[in-house]
């Protein structure tokens, strides 16, 4: 089964592509309940890493864990080779990502065939790298990388396109997730989606509101975070987790449970609201600039609310305070990034991805000895394509490495910075043998061949051509010796 793959901050939810059907997967605990999510937790149980739901366990028995991992590769310092510690030892932040999401591979009730996955908006080009690699390294098989919010662009025109007209084509994603907060204004054409801008903050999410009321919580009960001790703090801030969630728009008091050593608190809703009204203002402040007063003008056909933070009910009021009836909630708040992601890992949706040619290409290489990740611009977005035969680009350089290792990337834009934004697509990988005694092996061998730094490699040229159809070819060449290869620059699968 094709699937999308939504890894959050707080959840990783998936969706299967059936027939024209987008369901939720199940992932079981290991009571063998269902749930619609596996949480996106690593704790350190003993010696052994545990994930999920095991970990969720082992995490409220007082083992060390990790939550929010998805924040640290979004820091800006974050490289292939960063380190995070857990319960004592060192681990390699990709080493755990790749765990987890073995994990969560194994937790599927179905083996992923072509997945597509997501990343934030806003993701730098490492972080995009790294998410990339550790799915590839947990055996998941990626077809395409999208933005989170232009996959929920794609579940909204699946579900809601009624409300898409001739003159309102665009739609504002408001996506309050667990750690961020994007929104993005989407233009969907027929089956085409581009993401025309996007505002977001990397660190506004539920688990802010879940910290608020822990703080309401304690105040009125008289205690500290100390008086809880480490593992009580724990607990309270999932048992103002769960407390947000059962809200409705009818409830009146939260209650809150503080564990046998105290009394349970009982709270005023409103008193949670009033605390937790500047979270919801800063959002509304974070995206006005892509909607501004939501006039005829702008073409925007409504707001789409994603996001699990967005079940709130004080989302849903004050956002239609602001802007009235044009403000939609999906049917599948937590879902619908995934559910997106569904429909453009099938190739029978008739939403797809973008198969526009004038997108730019590139390719990510090692650099600073394996410290960083450099991101090489080989072809424009805006690059014309030929009427007849082909236009070229030429790289030359001095190999560094015993194997060239070409991790080609199709993206639809790139900031001021020089990284890509805008969906990724990954095409299948490029190996070149820089090394003349691995010019024997074949495809399968490279692959196992471990990419070493050498001195002294040979002078390589690269010579790009694209055709008036679009494709894209690499000629690499040893100059140095002659030897040389030609590959066609495809998408993955
Ligand atoms: N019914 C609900 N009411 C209020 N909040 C909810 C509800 N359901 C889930 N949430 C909150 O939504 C957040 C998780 O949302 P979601 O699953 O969209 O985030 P994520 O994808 O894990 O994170 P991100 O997108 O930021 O990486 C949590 O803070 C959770 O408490
Ligand atoms: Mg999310």
């Amino acid at each position: 089964m094709r699937i999308g793959i939504d890894m959050g901050t707080t959840r990783t939810i998936a969706a299967g592509a059936d027939r024209g059907n987008y369901p939720v997967l199940h992932f079981l605990d290991p009571d063998g309940d269902a749930h619609e999510h596996f949480p996106s937790l690593i704790a350190l149980d003993g010696e052994e890493l545990v994930h999920g739901f095991e970990a969720e366990r082992a995490a409220r028995a007082g083992a060390p864990h990790l939550r929010s991992f998805k924040r640290l590769l979004g820091d800006p310092g974050t490289h292939p080779g960063t380190t995070v510690e857990l319960g004592g030892r060192e681990f390699a932040l990709l080493d755990l990502m790749t765990a987890y999401l073995t994990a969560v591979r194994e937790a599927l009730p179905v083996p992923p065939g072509q997945v597509a996955v997501s990343v934030p908006a806003h993701a730098h080009s490492v972080q995009r790298v790294m998410t990339l690699e550790a799915f590839r390294r947990a055996d998941i098989d990626v077809i395409a990388m999208l933005n989170e919010p232009s996959a929920a662009g794609f579940e909204y025109t699946h579900h809601q396109s009624r409300s898409l007209t001739a003159r309102r084509t665009r739609i504002a994603v408001y996506d309050l997730g667990g750690g961020t907060f994007d929104s993005s204004l989407v233009e969907a054409d027929g089956a085409g989606h581009s993401v025309l801008g996007s505002r977001g903050e990397n660190r506004l999410g539920g688990d802010d509101f879940d910290l608020a009321l822990a703080e309401l919580v304690l105040e009125r009960a008289g205690l500290t975070e100390a008086d809880l001790g480490e593992q009580g703090a724990t607990l309270l801030l999932e048992e103002c987790r769960a407390a947000k969630e059962r809200l409705t728009p009818q409830t009146r008091r939260m209650m809150i449970d503080l564990g046998d050593d105290h009394d349970p608190v009982v709270l005023p809703v409103e008193n949670f609201n009033t605390a937790v009204t500047p979270l919801v203002e800063r959002t509304l402040e974070v995206m006005a600039p892509l909607v501004g007063d939501l006039d005829a003008d702008s073409g925007i056909a409504g707001i789409y609310l994603v996001g699990g933070g967005s079940g709130l009910p004080l989302v849903g009021r004050m956002l239609r305070e602001r802007f009235g009836r044009r403000v939609h909630r999906s049917p599948h708040p937590a879902a619908s990034t995934a559910i997106g992601l569904a429909i453009a890992a099938d190739p029978e949706a008739d939403a797809t991805l973008t198969d526009r040619l004038s997108r730019g290409i590139g390719v990510f290489r090692e650099a600073r000895a394996g410290e960083a990740v450099a991101f090489d611009q080989v072809l424009t977005p805006d690059a014309p394509l030929p009427k007849s035969g082909t236009t070229t680009v030429t790289r030359t350089y001095t190999a560094a490495h015993n194997l060239g290792w070409f991790r080609f990337v199709e993206h639809s834009a790139l900031d001021e910075g020089g990284e890509p934004r805008g969906d990724l697509v990954p095409y299948a990988d490029v190996l070149f043998p820089f090394d003349p005694a691995l010019r024997g092996l074949d495809e399968a061998a490279l692959a196992e061949v471990p990419v070493e730094r050498r001195e002294g490699g040979p002078q390589i040229e690269e010579i790009y051509s694209v055709d008036a159809s679009g494709v894209v070819r690499v000629r690499i060449t040893d100059l140095t010796s002659g030897y040389s290869r030609e590959y066609g620059l495809a998408r993955r699968g």
